[in-house]
């Protein structure tokens, strides 16, 4: 099996891109945001505060957590519930940085990404796919772009699901979250030593998909 990681803060554009690439290749995606989204989106509505670790440790034991694929598109079902918008929500963002931080919730979600892997050849976006989650994956990504450009972008896309949020406070949203990943003690996000570093700051969608795929395409196993 192969396994493609792509690992970078939020907003560079990860997602969007590994989806596209996977549909070409043929390869499953695999978003493992939603998973700690999801995470977020239970403790918030089990009506814990996300940043005391005894009471979202208390959660996990209620949380089934479940993958499907749906025409080709990633699903994630809360305990039965297909909860796949309402964790893209922005409050479910920060959430989701909270309980990312601690090693209980990292270590509940680490052999469901593992399993994946090992039965799909895939592309798994995320922040510690080449450094934890899959260190020997065949070919790995550091995905970026400045904190400007991306909260650009993710004003955009929230514009268009009809949320109206101003770019100073997605700025700053970006930069809080961009510090709870980079700075916690567990799994940090940060580039593997063999990862290849793209920075799609100054490309538009098109650009970044042809930059990524030149660099799978020259580095994927005969
Ligand atoms: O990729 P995203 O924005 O959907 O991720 C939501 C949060 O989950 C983000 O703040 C970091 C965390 N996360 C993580 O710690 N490890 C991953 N592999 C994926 C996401």
């Amino acid at each position: 099996m192969i396994s493609i990681a792509i690992d970078g803060p939020s907003g560079a554009g990860k997602s969007t891109l590994a989806k596209r690439l996977a549909q070409e290749m043929g390869y499953l995606y695999v978003d493992t945001g939603a998973l700690y989204r999801s995470i977020g989106l239970a403790v918030l509505r089990a009506g814990k505060d996300t940043q005391d670790k005894a009471a979202v440790v208390s959660c996990l034991p209620d949380i089934v957590l479940d993958l499907r694929y749906i025409d080709g598109t990633q699903h994630v079902f809360l305990c039965g519930e297909d909860v796949s918008d309402a964790i893209r929500r922005e409050e479910v963002s920060m959430a989701a940085s909270h309980v990312a931080a601690l090693p209980s919730v990292r270590e509940f979600l680490t052999e469901t990404q593992r399993e994946l892997a090992r039965k799909n050849n895939i592309i798994m976006d995320g922040r510690d796919i080449g450094t934890v989650i899959l260190p020997n994956a065949q070919i790995k990504i550091f995905l970026t772009a400045s904190p400007e450009v991306r909260a650009q972008r993710r004003t955009r896309e929230l514009q268009q699901k009809g949320q109206n949020v101003p770019y100073e406070e997605v700025l700053a949203d970006i930069r809080e979250r961009d510090a709870n990943d980079m700075n916690r003690a567990v799994a940090p996000l940060k580039q593997a030593e063999d990862a290849i570093l793209v920075d799609s700051s100054g490309d538009d969608f098109e650009a970044s998909y042809h930059k990524l795929y030149d660099v799978i395409a020259s580095r994927l196993p005969k």
